[in-house]
């Protein structure tokens, strides 16, 4: 998209190597599922708001890069768990075989459980202030449990079969999605040294850019190719599950993402912030084909 974006995307996979551990006397096999599971490609989307949200409330993007890497910590786990036999059973992730399907499941159960904890390390060992990396700490951790990601995991795979309004839709997608993408803004903000308004700011953007980018994950899984995606398509129907593209049609769906993208971009308008590298990269949520 630009090369701002290119170095930073290169800066976030540098520095994900570095955080992953590489020798374990007693464990290699579990570093090689979580290596598996955290390099395999993958857009970094999250990090890249990390580290654009930063810049944008006047920091610097390397300082985020320790949050921007807890982030995709975080979700790297979840897709690695979302996968699973005893959740979406997926056998294609990121254009390869998904965690399980190459290490075992008792493997991937325990690479999700160590890259869970390896965010909170890597957020832990920061060089930010005391202060920041607590509140960084509840931030994420805030977004990934029973309130966030792993909750609305929990709503998702309650709601398989029936039919929910379109409120229950948004809670699911914003607790199983959008709660994270809120957190990757709102670290780049506090590893800014923003206030507690630009924060919220920030969080409120992100979740409205996290809402969108999970409906538009809905939508691909209807009208998008498998080979592009890197995952299978037509599994949310499949699955008997309950998206914004089997409630509303694709085209419905396309239209609320690009209209909750609005109402994102309009916050960092409002803020003077609509020329900066986050609305760029804010607007993927919803300009993709992958
Ligand atoms: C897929 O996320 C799972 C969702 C929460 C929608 P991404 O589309 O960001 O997956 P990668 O990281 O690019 O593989
Ligand atoms: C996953 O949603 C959300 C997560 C928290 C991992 P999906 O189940 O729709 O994600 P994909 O389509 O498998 O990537
Ligand atoms: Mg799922
Ligand atoms: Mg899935
Ligand atoms: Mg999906």
């Amino acid at each position: 998209m630009s090369a701002e974006l290119d170095g930073l995307q290169a800066a976030i996979e540098d520095a994900l190597l570095h955080f992953l551990p590489q020798r374990s006397p007693i464990a290699q096999a579990l570093l090689e599922a979580m290596r598996y599971a955290a390099l395999g490609g993958g857009k970094r989307f999250r990090p890249l708001l990390t580290c654009a949200a930063c810049t944008a409330f006047g920091g610097r993007a390397e300082d985020a890069l320790p949050p921007a890497c807890a982030v995709e910590f975080i979700h790297a786990y979840s897709l690695v768990h979302d996968d699973l036999p005893a959740m979406d059973d997926a056998a294609l992730r990121r254009g390869a075989p998904s965690c399980h399907a190459a290490h075992g499941e008792a493997l991937a159960i325990l690479a999700g459980d160590a890259l869970q904890t390896l965010a909170f390390s890597t957020l832990a060992a920061s060089a930010a202030p005391a202060e920041t990396r607590l509140a960084a700490v509840g931030v994420l951790a805030e977004a990934s449990g029973w309130r966030g990601m792993a909750g609305g995991q929990c709503f998702d795979l309650a709601s398989v079969g029936r039919a929910l309004s379109l409120p229950d839709l948004h809670a699911l997608h914003g607790a199983k999605t959008g709660a994270l993408i809120a957190a990757s803004v709102r670290l780049g903000a506090l590893f800014a040294n923003a206030g507690e308004e630009p924060q919220a700011l920030a969080g409120a953007f992100g979740s409205r850019v996290g809402l969108a980018f999970q409906i538009m994950d809905d939508v691909l899984d209807v009208v998008g190719d498998s080979a592009t995606l890197g995952k299978s398509t037509k599994s949310d129907e499949q699955a008997g599950k309950c998206t914004f593209a089997t409630v509303m049609g694709v085209d419905a769906a396309r239209a609320k993402a690009e209209s909750v993208m609005g109402e994102a971009q309009e916050l960092l308008r409002q803020a003077g912030l609509q020329h900066s590298l986050l609305a760029r990269l804010g607007g993927r949520a919803v300009n993709r084909s992958h």
